[in-house]
């Protein structure tokens, strides 16, 4: 029996090429838990802007207020942009350093929470923020699945990254999210006891 799945095996792994990627792709737990704020990056390894397009288009999956989508990204990709975004996040600089690629996150205001042109509740603009960090959770999940690490950022100089980019005055700009892979083993954090963030009724 061993000796026959052996065969099988060998016989999927050459027949269909795909086999070997889909028997190391990780659990969806394995993404979750292995997922972590990475502030040191290899700089030998680099992502290509095709696997930048196959992980931004996962954040289009993403639910949205009406369906309304107002997030947005600005890709730096080319050392010289990358460079110009890393002068404009203050002290993360140094943390990311060696991330080849920092994305800028944005969301378009008046979209989400409005209902033509009128505010539907309290929250506003607050709905547009909260589609933007759903695309983003996408995002940083995503990336791990492809074997990415990333980190965002919310320490950034919003006005620079606007004249940056030229992103018009009615989005919001929101994190700097840094993508690479992992140097080293990232910080774990502690987590708050989970009885004190859930009550059940
Ligand atoms: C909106 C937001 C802004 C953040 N800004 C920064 C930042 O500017 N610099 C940084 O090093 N980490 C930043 N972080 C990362 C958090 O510190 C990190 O998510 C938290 O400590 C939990 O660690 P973990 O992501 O490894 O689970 C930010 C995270 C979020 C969600």
């Amino acid at each position: 029996m061993k000796r026959f799945l052996l065969v099988v095996s060998w016989v999927m792994l050459m027949v269909c090429p795909g086999f070997s990627q889909i028997k190391s792709l990780p659990s969806f737990d394995d993404v979750l838990n292995t997922r972590r704020s990475v502030r040191s990056y290899d700089a030998a390894k680099k992502i290509s802007e095709e696997e930048v397009r196959q992980l931004l288009v996962s954040t289009q999956e993403a639910p949205s207020w009406a369906n309304q989508q107002p997030s947005k990204y600005y890709v730096a990709i080319s050392p010289e942009k990358v460079k110009a975004v890393q002068e404009l996040i203050g002290g993360n600089k140094e943390r990311v350093k060696d991330a080849p690629v920092l994305i800028v996150s944005a969301y378009e205001r008046g979209k989400s929470g409005f209902f033509r042109g009128t505010q539907t509740n309290e929250v506003g603009d607050g709905w547009g923020a909260y589609d933007n960090g759903l695309s983003n959770c996408y995002l940083i999940l995503k990336a791990r699945a492809m074997g990415f690490d990333t980190l965002i950022m919310g320490m950034r100089d919003a006005d620079g990254l606007r004249k940056l980019f030229n992103i018009p005055d009615d989005e919001a700009v929101m994190a700097v999210i840094a993508l690479g892979y992992r140097k080293g083993k990232p910080y774990q954090p502690r987590h708050r006891d989970f009885d004190e963030i859930v009550k059940f009724y």
